[in-house]
């Protein structure tokens, strides 16, 4: 190396220490490593000049090169330290929510993140089908008194049919007489009711929302889950209006390739009663054991209303009549989306989440 080229060595440092002191982003600072200390670098042209010295020239030449590169190999790392950690800092910013900012409702649905979960949307979705059919949407609270739950329901105190649901008491007032409704039906007689008070029959109405039962979650069944309820009353209605309208929905919402039956059931509050169930869309009607193996899959109950319901409420049965049903959310986001287990919608693993 002529004396000449280690006289610049001084100059190429100061000025690279400076130009790295300046590096604003990684990428710069990507590449002014390899314009700094690479293979194409001053410092690497240096360095191949050596083998042209005589080896005592090559030995102290040699050792000023290596302090030169580790100083600007620790200057480098050292920048590309303190910018990766201002980067990181600068997308957490722009990641964060604000939680203090006002989402205008309709607007949540475009976000890519915050999106509503699959039952709240299978709820939407339910709605729409039923507001094209002409009903109302209306909803009922979720701690209900005895009388609501249960005995307008045609169920007094010590009705055998209470024991179909599992029950959440709420410690108010006398024992077991406030409970965490297990059914959406108790909107039945709040509609009814106010019909009454409001002489506003006839009533076409649905009522989603959330209801608790001890069932012990698997494959088909959870603790907290959802229904919609649904109530005509009007003059003249018939089974045959109550059929019918099972069958627009199924068609509406699962499409013509699913199959649908109504089988003979008791509810105390409806009667005659059915229950209905469509192809399981696991296995297509195979068996599989979402279905416990039948090809089946029970979406909800339904019936002509009960004239005790009627009574209850002062509603005039030799005027009226009408029929209700009550379908499982969850359950109807299950078989749309084919998912095998319900427990996957409320155990929040994201892989799960993504896909739906
Ligand atoms: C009832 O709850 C009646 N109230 C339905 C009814 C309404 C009948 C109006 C007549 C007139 P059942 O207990 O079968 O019935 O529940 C109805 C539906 O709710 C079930 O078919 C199922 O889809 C859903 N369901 C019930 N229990 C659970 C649970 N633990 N987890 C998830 N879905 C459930």
């Amino acid at each position: 190396m002529p004396d000449a080229s280690l006289s610049e060595l001084d100059p190429f440092v100061t000025d690279a220490l400076a130009l790295i002191e300046g590096l604003s982003t990684l990428d710069a600072a990507r590449e002014a490593e390899a314009t700094l200390i690479g293979r194409r670098s001053p410092l690497a042209r240096w360095q191949r000049s050596l083998g042209s010295l005589d080896p005592e020239e090559r030995r102290s030449a040699g050792a000023l090169l290596q302090e030169a590169r580790r100083t600007l190999e620790s200057a480098l790392e050292a920048r590309v330290r303190a910018l990766g950690a201002s980067e990181r800092l600068t997308r957490m910013e722009s990641d964060a929510l604000d939680l203090g900012d006002v989402v205008p409702s309709g607007v949540l649905w475009t976000l890519a993140d915050g999106r509503a979960g699959l039952v709240a949307r299978t709820q939407r979705e339910l709605e729409d089908v039923f507001v094209s059919m002409g009903f109302r949407v209306a909803d009922g609270p979720e701690v209900e008194s005895d009388w609501y739950n249960f005995e307008a329901l045609n169920m007094p105190p010590a009705h055998p049919a209470r024991g179909m649901w599992d029950t959440f008491y709420i410690e108010l007032g006398e024992p077991e007489t406030v409970v965490l409704r297990t059914h959406t039906s108790p909107t039945q007689i709040h509609l009814l009711e106010e019909a009454v008070a409001n002489d506003s029959l006839p009533i076409h109405s649905v009522m989603p929302g959330r209801c608790y039962r001890r069932d012990t979650p698997d494959a088909r069944h959870l603790a907290t889950f959802h229904q919609v309820e649904g109530l005509v009353v009007d003059r003249g209605i018939t089974f045959a209006d109550l059929a019918g309208t099972i069958d627009t929905f199924t068609r509406a919402y699962f499409g013509p390739d699913i199959s649908s039956r109504l089988r003979p059931a008791y509810f105390p509050f409806t009667e005659p009663s059915a229950e209905f169930e469509i192809t399981c869309t696991i296995c297509r009607g195979e068996g599989c054991r979402t279905c416990s193996q039948t090809g089946w899959i029970e979406l909800g109950g339904c019936g002509m209303l009960d004239p005790a319901v009627f009574e209850a409420v002062g509603v005039d049965a030799d005027e009226w009549s009408g029929f209700a049903f009550g379908f499982g959310i969850d359950r109807c986001a299950q078989m749309r989306h084919q998912i095998a287990d319900m427990r996957s919608l409320i155990e929040n693993d994201v892989r799960f989440l993504r896909q739906v």
